[in-house]
């Protein structure tokens, strides 16, 4: 397939980074499970999988183009894309801005891990391009945006953060997980590097653990051969193939999801045992017009806060019948979660978390199912 700046989506996902020509006209790319490659009679530009490996490879290609980057590099997990990508930035006794809904992992790594090496960081809350502004500091390297956030799906304004961002020399990051490169593009909007964590939609069957880095040419050589070779958290090729797979149907999964998820959000948004819905997709979102000005589509996590007595939430998560209770989410089925019960209020306000929240991820089921479902199990509230 050509190669060219106006691929679409569906194009880069079904055929783009694959040479047939080379793998006897395979229509699925052979798995390269091998650890190094031999060079008595000559070298195809791999010499081991912890450096570059061609099933990898072809997975990289693929979501570079989706983000419009210059290059992508997988990872062994999101956190591994994520840390990486903040190391590349930072030196002893650097300061970083960030949003304290931001995903509690990276929360932790940047405010207590990094904490040994001086490093600083301060959390805002609502993500505003003034709220930025305010938090700079002669020592200020990074600006890490995660947008929408965790839990509560704040909006950070990531054209005017990255304007005022270079305007003092400061590199921006952002984790684009929740929208995936089919309804938003950092780099378009002039941020330095994307982030994602594989393991959700860009995987999609909940078979797979990965993190990718997406930027340009330059900053992924350099990432090669420092982060990526030297950290040694390199996606195994297994799961590049797999994620080969899943990068096919990508584009029509996100638009099952977005489909199923303005509808359960709708219908939550109107439920009487509801008092409040958290989802960029709905007009009352507080920054819905900022979301609409970003980004393309909505993915399908969400969160809600239940009107009743919070000592029924486990009876309601045990009524509910499409719905399974675990982490992640970006998968083909219906999750939830509790970030918001059963945690200190000082740890609540901290993380920006309000009491009583819910968080729920919309499947690929049938979504009358899930809304009859949460219907019936509301009614414990
Ligand atoms: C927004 C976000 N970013 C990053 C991660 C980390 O990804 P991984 O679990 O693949 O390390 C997660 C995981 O839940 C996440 O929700």
């Amino acid at each position: 397939m050509e190669e060219n700046d106006e691929m679409k989506v569906e194009d880069i996902c079904t055929h783009y980074g694959e040479d047939y020509s080379r793998v006897l006209g395979a229509v699925v790319p052979p798995l390269f499970m091998n650890t190094l490659f031999t060079r008595k009679k000559g070298s195809y530009g791999y010499s081991y999988t912890r450096i570059n490996n061609p099933t990898t490879e072809i997975a990289e290609r693929k979501i570079a183009e989706l983000e419009y980057g210059e290059a992508a590099k997988l990872f062994s997990s999101g956190m591994a894309a994520i840390t990486a990508a903040i190391m590349y930035w930072l030196e002893k006794d650097s300061h970083v801005v960030t949003v304290n809904s931001v995903y509690g992992p990276v929360r932790e790594f940047l405010g207590t891990y990094l904490s040994r090496f001086g490093v600083e960081v301060t959390f805002v809350k609502n993500g505003t391009v003034e709220e930025f502004g305010n938090a700079i500091k002669p020592n200020t390297k990074l600006f890490y945006l995660e947008s929408p956030s965790s839990n509560v799906f704040v909006i950070q304004d990531i054209e005017g953060i990255t304007k005022l961002a270079k305007q003092h020399g400061i590199a921006t990051v952002v984790d684009n997980t929740w929208a995936t490169p089919v309804f938003q593009n950092p780099l378009r909007m002039g941020v330095d590097m994307v982030v994602h964590s594989v393991s959700k939609y860009l995987g999609g069957h909940s078979d797979i653990v990965g993190g990718v880095l997406i930027a340009n040419s330059e900053i992924i050589n350099n990432i090669i051969h420092n982060e990526r070779a030297l950290f040694g958290g390199v996606m195994d090729p297994f799961q590049s193939w797999l994620l080969i797979r899943s990068l096919r149907t990508l584009p029509l999964r996100m638009k099952q999801h977005q489909e199923n998820a303005m509808k359960v959000a709708q219908f939550l948004s109107e439920h009487p045992k509801v008092s409040k819905v958290f989802y960029p997709g709905l007009a009352s979102h507080p920054q819905y017009k900022l979301g609409r000005k970003q980004m393309k589509g909505y993915s399908s996590l969400m969160s809600f806060i239940p009107r009743g007595n919070l000592e029924n939430v486990r009876a309601f998560i045990q009524r509910l019948r499409f719905f399974e209770e675990g982490p992640s989410w970006g998968g083909f089925e219906s999750l939830i979660n509790t970030p918001g019960v059963g945690v200190s209020e000082e740890k609540l306000r901290e993380m920006g978390i309000p009491p009583g929240l819910i968080r729920i991820h919309i499947g690929l089921e049938n979504v009358d199912s899930i809304i009859e479902d949460l219907d019936q199990a509301l009614e414990v509230f």
